[in-house]
């Protein structure tokens, strides 16, 4: 195993790495620059609102890391983390809170920062179960959009990728927990 390298493959970025074939869907720099974007966008929004940026980890941690150095007005930050029965490519949909915030968001303006939606499941009991807490607002930063039929109304306002319907990893996102320190998002092609 050791280190990872990447090969050209008909001028797409392929890394082998632990018997997988892993391609890159976007790179660093791409996401560099529309995380910084929307950090942007956030900015001019929230300006004299002072948000607290609720994450939940752990795949969001380099989401949240990297765009809160984009967003130029003060903010708070609370953490959270569910999981999801069932295996670990399949969302359940059942959800359990394993660590909960630390603080009251009573009255204030909440910004949820997720890494990904998937069925939608998580981020609609997230949703649920922080309005119940009656903040002044709630409102989405998702980096990835999956393109899954869904039931349930897209609750994203700030997006930053729609992606096809793959298993992706890196920038915070894991397969068995693994691959999170990939700095660009790759999909698992299939086992060497
Ligand atoms: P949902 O409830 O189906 O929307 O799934 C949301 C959660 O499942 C995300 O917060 C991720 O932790 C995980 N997840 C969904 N799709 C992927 C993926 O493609 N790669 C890695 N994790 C994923
Ligand atoms: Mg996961």
């Amino acid at each position: 195993m050791g280190l990872y390298k990447f090969k050209k493959n008909n001028g797409e970025k392929v890394l082998i790495y632990d018997n997988m074939k892993i391609k890159v869907l976007i790179d660093e720099k791409k996401l560099r620059r529309r995380v910084r974007e929307l950090g942007q966008e956030i900015t001019r929004d929230y300006k004299d609102r002072d948000p607290v940026l609720v994450s939940v980890l752990r795949g969001s941690f380099i989401f949240i890391a990297d765009i809160c150095r984009e967003i130029k007005i003060p903010v708070t930050f609370d953490f959270m983390a569910v999981s999801s029965y069932g295996n670990s490519k399949v969302s359940s949909g059942i959800v359990r809170i394993t660590k909960d915030l630390e603080f009251s968001i009573e009255n204030k303006e909440v910004i949820i920062i997720e890494d990904i939606v998937d069925s939608g499941r998580t981020l609609n009991y997230l949703v649920k179960n922080l309005q119940a807490r009656n903040p002044k607002n709630i409102e989405v930063c998702a980096l990835l959009d999956k393109d899954v039929p869904r039931k349930t109304e897209n609750k994203v306002k700030y997006k930053g990728f729609d992606i096809p319907n793959k298993f992706v990893v890196g920038y915070g996102l894991d397969f068995e927990e693994k691959y999170r320190n990939f700095p660009f998002l790759g999909y698992i092609e299939n086992k060497q």
